[in-house]
């Protein structure tokens, strides 16, 4: 080979090399915006369209699949019609295959879940320790509680090339880390919380949440995540974008109503029973007056609130008082950031100044719930919780002097 092929060889192989690169995206993320048992939403971000490829597991065909990009080179494809319970197969470009599975449409097998708050801040150590923790339980899917990278209501503004570069970060992260034993990316389920949105009454069509990831309707910040029979996920928005009482309580009203779920569960930012918040702030009081009566009317078994930065079990509630058929307060928002020291308060069973999630296994006589800390140990016990189906009976039996929890 003569000096100029030698250089042409070498000048092809570096170009190959920066396509390939160029043409595996280093962000994929998966999220669920509608029934977990039959879509999926894959995004990632390139710097221009990649082919996307999709099948079920053991299918010899691929099928290409539509994506549409934005001007943050955020590519969104819909999946819909897939089949429950299974496992699926993608790739992006030239990426390696990469999976994930839907939820089962029954309780044929546990489906198990994360819960967490106040996650990313900038200095990963705390973030990326707990996801190692969350990520070795296989949880189907992630609830983020709010506060997931604090790019917004900062002392000092990020601005939006600062506001991208630390999603990109949170991104590059979760990509590398939350990942099944399985081999599936672990989907994210998203509350918003006072960090990730604008202040009002601007226009939050801006933020880079909207633009990062998909939400229905694009600014719909409440929704509820119904999974077959067995659960509906109320995720609330504690007036980031929508306010509490009025159009969003109406509709709350009318999910918890129609719901027919074993299980039902809240989950949203600013806590009705904070630990480090005041009891008495704007928010919360709103939570109490508008939305606490509806979990104790239509059985929701347990909320999960953020915003404190600790660790917290409620007694169970109704109207405030401790009574063993209300409802379970968990949180208080310390996946990943420092925790702070909760105040004493009446309503708490437990209350800790440690970082924490949640994992909820759901089979079809209970809800198990355990609340593991940074180093993957179980930092307090809590009772299981009886499903809707079982907590009439059960609930017969405490008249007659029996409790309604197993433990
Ligand atoms: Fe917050």
């Amino acid at each position: 080979m003569n000096g100029f092929s030698l250089v042409k060889a070498l000048m092809i192989s570096l170009l190959c090399f920066f396509v390939r690169a160029y043409a595996a995206p280093e962000i994929v993320y998966l999220s669920w915006i509608d029934d977990p048992t039959t879509t999926m939403v894959i995004q990632w971000q390139s710097e221009e369209s990649l082919e996307l490829r999709v099948r079920r597991a053991g299918s010899e065909n691929w099928q290409r699949t539509e994506a549409e990009g934005n001007e943050y080179q955020v590519y969104t494809a819909k999946l819909d019609q897939l089949k429950a319970g299974e496992l699926y197969e993608f790739q992006i470009g030239d990426d390696e295959t990469l999976k994930f599975k839907t939820l089962p449409d029954r309780l044929d097998r546990p489906v198990r879940f994360a819960v967490g708050g106040d996650l990313y801040r900038g200095k990963g150590e705390l973030f990326e320790k707990m996801n190692h923790v969350v990520s070795a339980q296989d949880p189907d899917f992630a609830v983020l509680g709010g506060d997931i990278a604090y790019t917004k209501k900062r002392v000092i503004p990020l601005g939006k090339q600062g506001e991208l570069t630390r999603w990109r970060e949170f991104f590059k992260i979760w990509r590398r880390q939350m990942v099944t034993s399985e081999g599936c990316l672990i989907p994210m389920v998203l509350v918003v919380g006072n960090h990730d949105v604008s202040s009002l009454p601007k226009m939050f069509c801006d933020d880079l949440i909207f633009q990062l990831f998909a939400f229905p309707d694009q600014l719909f910040t409440y929704r509820s995540l119904e999974a077959g029979d067995y659960l509906t996920l109320a995720l609330l928005d504690t007036g980031h974008v929508f306010p509490i009482c009025g159009r969003q309580t109406e509709w709350l009203k009318e999910t918890l109503e129609e719901s027919r779920a074993l299980y039902k569960c809240a989950v949203y930012h600013v806590g009705a029973y904070p630990t480090y918040y005041m009891y008495k702030g704007k928010e919360e009081k709103r939570v109490r007056q508008c939305w606490t009566p509806l979990f104790e009317k239509y059985g929701v078994q347990v909320a999960f609130e953020h915003h404190s930065h600790a660790y917290k079990r409620s007694y169970k509630l109704k109207g405030g008082e401790r009574d063993e058929e209300g409802v379970l307060y968990l949180g208080d928002g310390a996946w990943g950031v420092t925790p702070r020291s909760p105040r004493h308060h009446p309503y708490l069973a437990e209350s800790l100044a440690k970082n924490n999630v949640f994992i909820v296994e759901l089979t079809p006589k209970m809800m198990e719930i355990k609340a593991l800390g940074i180093e993957g140990d179980e930092i307090d016990t809590i009772a299981p919780l009886l499903s809707g189906f079982e907590s009439a009976p059960a609930q017969q039996e405490k008249s007659a002097g029996k409790g309604d929890c197993k433990s």
